[in-house]
């Protein structure tokens, strides 16, 4: 599919984004291994989570999605109950399905093969393999680090690991596999990654210890089942922020949206940058929720590195669009993860910012960006990736002209109503060409 996109005027509105990706999959995850029925309302039904339902109903698991009002039921087979798949699994694009899951099955005693689509068979899972196979499982890849996973389940033994990368899907398969390991297993992050598997597993009973960065898992005889409302996400939200505040004249205010601070980086950068908004927090349960007002503001340039960028991981693409049109240059260094996501962030958002008449250096760990007062309409490729159709998107409506976007159905994989919401929110002209 290919997305045609003209220029926004001005505009004004409310939305809710859509269902949180990173929580919908954990909580359907979690409650797969919970003694007793989950319930999961406003479940995210997009590509990559339902990659991950499809996976637990082949180890076994009763999941049962209704797709008119986004319920999930799950029955629970306590903490030994899942079964061999007898087929291979297939994540689909979602590395968290095959990060996770591959921690999941690590402490079972049988085989799991997962795959994934060529982007995901691509990406590194040495960092999994390490130490899972550390714990105890014996997980086979091509050259090592690429799925497919051969998976064979042990009994595991805890351990103390120091993560060499700021990952949450890396956190999460140690602390699935610590859940049935013997004896504690100790985690150290170098920096503060995205937190909701600590918050949801500690909600059903699991004895985690936090400290700073440091994570301390014991095993426990059971996990209790969820009945939990999944926030929206605001990864998915990041795309209208940005389109509030480049586009003149416009306002936006996003409900229900999830406001850990684990996953607000972008926020801080775009304070930083000179943004207006404000920030409410309605309700803290699991996980904070409330609304964000958004309104156009000038934007300066700044610089980026460092240990926020695990707090802003998934917003890198917007992040680009918006230093390419504030004033003054722009520095993003130790942005080396962007080049290991759906497809090279860094590159792709180089060559195609380019193409719409950014100013934009690449390199080895980052960008260089000199903000420009407006871009121009270009034919632009997506990569396959979600995150940089929808950056691009919101960079097309502050471009002079039409903007075409190749292999734009890619949005399917986190945010399926993405241009319905642009055309009615942003008021901008969008076709859609199969
Ligand atoms: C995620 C963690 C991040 C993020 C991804 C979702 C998660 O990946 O980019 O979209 O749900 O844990 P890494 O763990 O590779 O940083």
């Amino acid at each position: 599919m290919k997305a045609i996109i003209k220029g926004s005027r001005s505009f004004k509105g409310r939305f809710k984004p859509p269902a949180d990706k990173s929580i919908s999959h954990r909580v359907a995850i979690f409650s797969s291994i919970a003694e007793g029925k989950s319930w999961v309302k406003n479940f995210l039904l997009a590509q990559d989570c339902l990659a991950t339902v499809e996976a637990l109903k082949k180890l076994g698991v009763e999941a049962e999605l209704n797709f008119e009002t986004a319920e999930l039921k799950i029955n629970g087979r306590g903490l030994s109950g899942l079964k061999e798949s007898e087929d291979v699994i297939n994540a689909g694009n979602s590395a968290s399905t095959m990060r996770m899951l591959a921690g999941l099955v690590s402490s079972f005693p049988f085989l799991t093969v997962i795959t994934g689509d060529q982007s995901l068979r691509k990406r590194p899972m040495d960092r999994i393999i390490c130490p899972l196979s550390q714990m105890g499982a014996a997980i086979l890849a091509r050259e090592e680090k690429f799925a497919p996973l051969c998976i064979k389940g042990a009994t595991l033994k805890g351990i103390s690991y120091s993560l060499p990368v700021a990952s949450a899907q890396l956190k999460t398969a140690v602390m699935l596999a610590a859940l049935r390991a013997e004896g504690e297993t100790t985690i150290i992050e170098p920096a503060v990654s995205r937190d909701h598997s600590e918050r949801i597993l500690k909600k059903q009973g699991a004895d985690v210890e936090i400290e700073g960065k440091i994570i301390k898992i014991r095993p426990v005889e059971r996990l209790k089942p969820l009945s939990f409302f999944v926030p929206g996400d605001f990864s998915s939200a990041a795309f209208f922020v940005v389109a509030a505040l480049i586009c003149p004249e416009s306002e936006i205010e996003i409900e229900s949206v999830n406001l850990n601070p684990s996953r607000l980086g972008l926020l801080e950068v775009l304070e930083w940058m000179g943004a207006k908004f404000k920030v409410e927090v309605e309700k803290d349960e699991v996980e904070p929720v409330g609304r964000i007002k958004v309104s156009s503001s000038s934007l300066s340039s700044v610089d980026v590195g460092g240990s926020i960028w695990p707090r802003l991981i998934d917003e890198g693409p917007v992040l680009f669009v918006a230093m390419a049109l504030a004033k003054g240059r722009s520095r993003v260094f130790n942005a080396q993860e962007l080049r290991v996501k759906e497809t090279d962030r860094i590159k792709a958002m180089a060559i195609e910012l380019s193409k719409m008449g950014a100013k934009i250096e690449e390199k080895e760990d980052g960008l260089i960006i000199d903000g420009v007062d407006k871009l121009k309409g270009a034919v632009v490729e997506s990569y396959g990736d979600h995150r940089i159709a929808m950056a691009l998107s919101i960079a097309a409506l502050r471009a002079e002209g039409e903007t075409l976007i190749e292999n734009a159905e890619c949005v399917q994989v986190s945010f399926p109503s993405f241009f319905e919401e642009l055309k009615k929110i942003c008021q901008a002209e969008v076709h859609l060409i199969q």
